[in-house]
């Protein structure tokens, strides 16, 4: 499949999300099959006036193809930040967010409320893509409510406007998060369009990521919530993907040590106190499903230091299966 002028295989993108995709989680996922990650959402304006901190959030990872995204609504703005994005991270595409719910955003017309505004859509897509010399790519949902579902004619225009790609959150603005992933209208997206179409929402694994697949037709697939604290997910739809045999679930050692892995890379990027604090939520993740762990779930509720990451890291292994 091509995005593009960049080829991939079997797509499989670790889903775009504000504080948990950073960095270091990004890096793991791409190391366990996951061949295309995004960026967390960074505003264009904060961008265009040199913001450090959304700066950062952009920063490239290895072993995939990497996406940075961008929200806004401006056409000149998003262009320039578009460029801007570009040259600080050196990421493969440059991807649109049209799909975030958050009142602040939406109601502000940025995210998925430029699903209502289709033609200001459109404009950003022609003005972005004439700004940058990599594929530009959007994600929205289905429209902004049930009575205004209009990602047919939206994933239209922003195909003749220039977009590569197009990622469809088979959910509204109104649903947030809740609620049924609709497959069956990422299926007509599919069917109406010739550039690439990722189906995104409710892929929990192998079996409901091939039921997506043959459901919708799409070309490739987007994980979001069911990563948390599971990056193995990836080595088990990539697996499905190619038509391979899916691997074991790793043993709980051996997950907590890519868990640790994963806060040495998040303390390498962003130093130990914010570093300390993210674990305190990803730990949480990874220790799901585990039987026992309440007292150490609380444990990680109040870590502070790196000491105390491998000290709950070592006692989970010796107490814990
Ligand atoms: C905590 C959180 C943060 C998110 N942040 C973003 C974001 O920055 N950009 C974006 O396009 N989507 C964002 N999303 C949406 C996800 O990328 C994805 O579309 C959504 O979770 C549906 O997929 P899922 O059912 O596999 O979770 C976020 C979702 C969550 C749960």
């Amino acid at each position: 499949m091509r995005i593009g002028n960049l080829e991939i295989e079997n797509p499989l993108i670790l889903g775009p999300m504000a504080g948990v995709t950073d960095w270091a989680f990004r890096t793991v996922c791409a190391r366990l099959g996951a061949n295309i990650t995004v960026t967390e959402m960074v505003s264009s304006r904060a961008l265009v006036y040199k913001d450090q901190k959304s700066a950062r959030l952009l920063r490239k990872n290895e072993g995939s193809l990497c996406g940075a995204q961008i929200f806004g609504n401006d056409p000149a703005i998003m262009a320039e930040a578009a460029g801007l994005a570009l040259d600080i991270s050196g990421c493969d595409f440059l991807d649109i967010n049209m799909g975030c719910p958050m009142p602040k955003i939406a109601n502000s017309g940025d995210g998925c409320g430029l699903m209502r505004t289709p033609e200001l859509a459109e404009q950003i897509v022609r003005e972005v893509v004439k700004a940058v010399d990599v594929p530009v790519t959007v994600k929205c949902r289905l429209g902004w409510d049930k009575g205004s579902i209009n990602v047919l004619d939206f994933t239209k225009r922003m195909e003749q406007a220039g977009a590569a790609m197009v990622t469809v959150h088979g959910r509204t603005r109104a649903m947030l998060y809740t609620g049924v992933a609709d497959w069956d209208t990422i299926r007509k997206v599919k069917e109406q369009l010739s550039i690439p179409v990722i189906a995104n929402g409710d892929i929990v694994g192998a079996e409901s990521a091939r039921r997506c697949l043959k459901w919708t037709g799409a070309d490739g697939l987007m994980i979001g919530r069911a990563t948390f604290g599971d990056p193995w997910i990836f080595a088990e739809v990539a697996a499905e993907m190619a038509g391979k045999e899916i691997p074991e679930r790793p043993c709980l050692a051996d997950r907590i040590d890519v868990a640790v892995e994963q806060f040495k890379l998040a303390e390498a990027d962003h130093g130990e106190k914010i570093a300390c604090l993210e674990a305190r939520k990803h730990f949480a993740w990874y220790l799901r499903g585990v039987r026992n762990a309440s007292y150490y779930k609380k444990e990680i509720a109040s870590l502070t230091t790196m000491e105390d990451i491998y000290r709950v890291a070592k006692d989970v292994v010796r107490d814990l299966k």
